[in-house]
């Protein structure tokens, strides 16, 4: 496809990933101008900020207008869930205004928004994953009955949007079923209240990533995987992510072939065979059981932080194949890969993932960069100067020959950072060596 020179493209999202997408995006001789709403402290190095809400879609839509943008990129699950995709399709129809979306409508975004329709569309289309059973007021004393059929641990997920927060994993039985009860009760509001109990399922996870156009085409991005324990050897609670890596040594051609085989493929036809016209990220959350893969979860978007070593590792140009996707033809659109290993470590603010301080200020990132390519997450900037303003605050990404090589680099640079209370692993990569 020719490229589009004159393009301009609106990116949604304030984390690491959109960081990454953004200067992944800035390097294409395809870009005219990029702009990232709300973006963060960093990027600005890549594009436009812009001061508002991807929820907001009067003002996304104003801000289409107003800088004249053809491609949209939702970085974030959101706005998608609440009918991004309609709700800009709807605007730019009545004006008679070309816009393209990468990110599925409501329907598709359900993939993410609903946990219960995630698990039905599996079991629609003999996608495997853990077994279930969905829990409401209405039927507790059957879902108590389905979880006394399982093995400890008991997996109890709220139905909808939770913030990454409403999955508990509970080894006692009867502390589960409290758990149920409580969850039920409006424990994460609205969103448990529906619960979906599943079968425990152990092994190892990753990420699989896949951009499809809607029309049952589809191309996998490189594969990663997250470290979502706040401490080393994954000890500790769960965070947004400490640190990912890129490739992943298990997701070999082998089960790569399993994958695409028994859940890329029949996850894309099945969006067409059910009219869902998906453009955009599908997010693979895999957990490999003895060489098997199984669908952990579904996103619409990117991980964060995985997209922080995915974006580095595609060494073709971005744009053209988002286009396509989102024109809802790949056709001969390419994905190309870097050989080499990424891995990405993430610095926190003290305290995360519970309390603690923003407004802290950040130095030392202009030295990181000699080395390695820093994305920024929970930064913001005043008068020239940088300072954290959430838990995930920035990350060091590598790329060389192999984990150890990638994770020494990442990690040299990190030591260069500074801010009061910083923290990060030491180890991200090591569990799969
Ligand atoms: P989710 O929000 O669905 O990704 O769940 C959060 C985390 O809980 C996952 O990344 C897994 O580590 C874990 N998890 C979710 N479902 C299961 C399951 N059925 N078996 C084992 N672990 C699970
Ligand atoms: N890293 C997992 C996620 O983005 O949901």
């Amino acid at each position: 496809m020719t490229p589009t020179a004159q393009l301009n493209v609106l990116l949604l999202g304030s984390g690491g990933r959109e960081s990454a997408i953004a200067r992944k995006l800035s390097e294409s001789p395809c870009l005219n101008k990029l702009y990232i709403a709300p973006g963060n402290g960093g990027t600005g190095a890549s594009g436009i900020n812009l001061a508002l809400s991807p929820t907001d879609f009067d003002a996304v839509y104003e801000a289409v207008k107003e800088h004249d943008i053809q491609l949209v990129v939702a970085g974030n699950e959101d706005p998608l869930v609440a009918g991004l995709r309609n709700e800009l399709e709807k605007r730019a129809a009545a004006e008679g205004r070309e816009l393209l979306i990468v990110g599925p409508g409501a329907d598709g975004a359900a993939l993410e928004g609903s946990k219960d329709f995630a698990k039905r569309f599996m079991e629609r289309h003999g996608i495997p994953t853990a077994g279930y059973f969905t829990a409401t007021a209405e039927n507790v004393d059957e879902a108590t009955a389905y979880m006394a059929t399982l093995e400890a641990p008991y997996v109890l997920k709220a139905d909808g949007l939770a913030a990454g927060k409403g999955v508990l994993i509970i080894p006692d039985l009867e502390e589960a079923k409290e758990a149920l009860r409580t969850m039920l009760a409006g424990q994460f509001g609205a969103a448990s209240r529906s619960v979906v109990i599943e079968q425990f399922l152990s092994g190892i996870e990753c990420s699989v990533f896949a951009l499809t156009d809607g029309a049952g085409d589809y191309r996998l991005l490189p594969v990663a995987k997250d470290y979502k324990r706040v401490g080393e050897g994954d000890t500790g609670l769960n965070t947004g992510g400490m640190g990912s890596v890129s490739p992943v040594p298990f997701a070999d051609a082998e089960f790569m072939a399993k994958v695409e085989d028994r859940i890329v493929r029949p996850t894309v036809a099945g969006l067409v065979e059910e009219g869902i016209d998906y453009r955009g990220f599908i997010f693979f959350g895999l957990i490999n059981c003895g060489g098997e893969p199984y669908v952990i979860e579904y996103n619409v978007r990117m991980g964060d932080p995985e997209t922080e070593v995915v974006m580095p590792r595609i060494s073709s140009d971005l744009v053209p194949v988002l286009l396509a996707a989102a024109k809802g033809h790949l056709g001969d659109a390419v994905v190309e890969q870097d050989p080499r290993t990424a891995v990405a470590v993430m610095a926190v603010s003290g305290g995360y993932p519970g309390d603690y301080a923003k407004g802290k200020k950040i130095e030392g990132i202009a030295d990181a960069e000699a080395d390695c390519i820093v994305f920024h997450a929970g930064t913001t900037l005043k008068d020239g100067e940088l300072f954290t303003s959430g838990g995930r605050v920035l990350a060091t990404v590598a790329l060389a020959e192999d984990i150890p090589a990638a994770l020494e680099k990442s990690f040299n640079a990190m030591k260069k950072i500074n801010f009061e209370g910083i923290y990060y692993r030491r180890d991200i990569g090591k569990d799969l060596l």
